[in-house]
């Protein structure tokens, strides 16, 4: 690739060269970076590295390279409900709106034509990594796990647990049939094959089984233990859960819960709390329950579109940022309203600007913030969320998140100068640098689906706005 590359480098800053060659390998990694080749170079650099000029993809003037984003917690399922049922807040919201619609998917033709749109609207939207919560069925969460893997995209895919607390239709019957689907979804997903790309695959494949006791109301002590002991047993296998969402919530499981310090004891308690788990929304913890969080090493999903939309607060990302805690964005369809990581990142500033609402103006330093807490959050922190952030959330930080040598080639071609929200007026061909920065952020505020036409997978093409699968790609 030849062109503009913008890659995060740290929670405080990116980088971001015009004229930038990258070479992808045939395993789907980057093989090497040259920050910035003259055009009248380029000839000489490709025949000297030994590459193909027909294999040369040169970007056009509004396009750049950006790496994928990274969902860090979202439910295929309730994709049906987006954009509906937003009086409620969380526990009428599951009992009125998400579990009937869930309850759909023990329908295996409709779980199969639904997750098939899913996956692709997911993908199309730029993220290329998906953390996925699928339903409490065995049989339509093997489906989504097969629909993921034959589309290309890299994921974790979860069934729930829940075997108490939840509708008399939809529930599972028993702790031990909640533990045999469990390892009958394990199974199911470590045995697709390694895909056209088996040498990258290494002890990461792209798509990947997860824990995912949906939260600590559903699931009794028993299931919560025996979930902790596959956990143990099992150190690559992460876990997804939601922590402290909303008050009411928190409030039921302490009374669930009496023996358990806080709700984060509770998932400590039972083994469900290490460097592997991905606790979503983390909106009222006490200050205890952040140390602990710290010390075992899990990261947070931060869900700002869900956390306004169902009136749950605003989680204060800075604080978990300022103590080196792993904090990647969530766009928690149906809580959140919108599939796309774009949105979460818009939210993640307006939820970062609340909070700073009562210091005095400035309140950050843009390149360079001293501390994150109430602070509002600068365009390479959005950025990096949802990128490294995320990366680092799902475990995969040495794979993922940044262009480097060595690691995947998921990434975005994204255009701003095609006539949508996001299209770019900057016309000062004296400052290059600049113009990026200014793309950047015009396509973090007001892009969409449309300004990303080429989205990569381990080097592979598996979607955006150009991209026509050659045929169907039916698991
Ligand atoms: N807590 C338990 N289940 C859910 C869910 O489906 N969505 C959200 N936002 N919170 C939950
Ligand atoms: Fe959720």
């Amino acid at each position: 690739f030849y062109g503009a590359v913008i890659n995060p480098t740290s929670l405080t800053a990116y980088s971001a060269f015009p004229r930038s060659l990258l070479a992808v390998g045939p395993t789907g990694n980057i093989e090497w970076i040259i920050a910035e080749v003259l055009p009248h170079q380029l000839q000489d650099e490709l025949v000297q590295r030994g590459c193909l000029s027909e294999h040369l993809v040169e970007l056009k003037d509004g396009e750049f390279l950006i790496p994928g984003f990274i969902d860090t917690h979202t439910h295929a399922p309730q994709v049906p409900n987006m954009g509906t049922g937003q009086q409620y807040e969380l526990l009428d919201w599951l009992e009125k709106v998400t579990f009937p619609t869930e309850a759909k998917f023990s329908d295996l033709e409709f779980a199969q034509r639904t997750y098939q749109k899913v996956v692709r609207q997911f993908i199309d939207a730029g993220t290329t990594t998906c953390c996925y919560y699928g339903t409490l069925h065995l049989e339509a969460t093997k489906v989504l796990a097969d629909i993921v893997h034959s589309y290309g995209q890299r994921a974790f895919v979860g069934k729930c647990n829940m075997n108490r607390e939840s509708p008399h239709y939809y529930v599972e019957p028993s702790t031990s049939s909640s533990l045999a689907d469990t390892r009958a979804l394990i199974t199911h997903v470590r045995s697709l094959p390694s895909g056209p790309s088996p040498q990258a695959a290494s002890n990461e494949p792209l798509v990947q089984p997860i824990l995912t006791p949906r939260f600590a109301i559903s699931c009794t002590s028993d299931l919560l233990a025996s979930l902790g002991e596959i956990a143990s047993s099992d150190p690559t296998l992460r876990i997804q859960t939601h922590i402290s969402e909303n008050p009411q919530e928190v409030k039921y499981t302490k009374h669930l819960f009496p023996d358990a310090n806080s709700y984060t004891d509770v998932y400590d308690k039972h083994g469900l709390l290490n460097k592997h788990t991905i606790l979503a929304h983390a909106v009222h913890l006490e200050a205890d329950e952040v140390e602990l969080i710290r010390k075992r090493g899990a990261g947070i999903s931060h869900c700002p579109t869900s956390n306004f939309n169902l009136r749950s607060g605003v989680a204060p990302v800075g604080v978990f940022l300022d103590k080196g805690i792993k904090v990647g964005l969530g766009t928690d369809v149906s809580g959140g309203f919108s599939h796309s990581i774009l949105t979460a990142i818009q939210h993640a500033s307006m939820a970062s600007k609340v909070l700073s609402f009562h210091l005095p103006s400035p309140t950050v330093v843009p390149s360079l913030p001293a501390s994150f807490a109430n602070r509002h959050l600068p365009i390479p922190t959005l950025f990096y969320l949802a990128t490294m952030g995320g990366a680092s959330v799902c475990g995969l930080d040495a794979h993922i998140g940044s262009f480097a040598p060595g690691k995947a080639f998921d990434a975005l071609l994204v255009t701003v100068k095609n006539g949508t929200g996001a299209t770019s007026v900057h016309l000062d061909e004296e400052h290059k640098e600049k113009k990026l920065d200014e793309w950047l952020e015009r396509f973090l505020f007001c892009g969409d689906d449309r300004n990303i036409e080429r989205v990569y997978v381990q080097g592979r093409l598996v979607g955006g706005c150009t991209f026509t699968p050659a045929k169907p790609l039916n698991p």
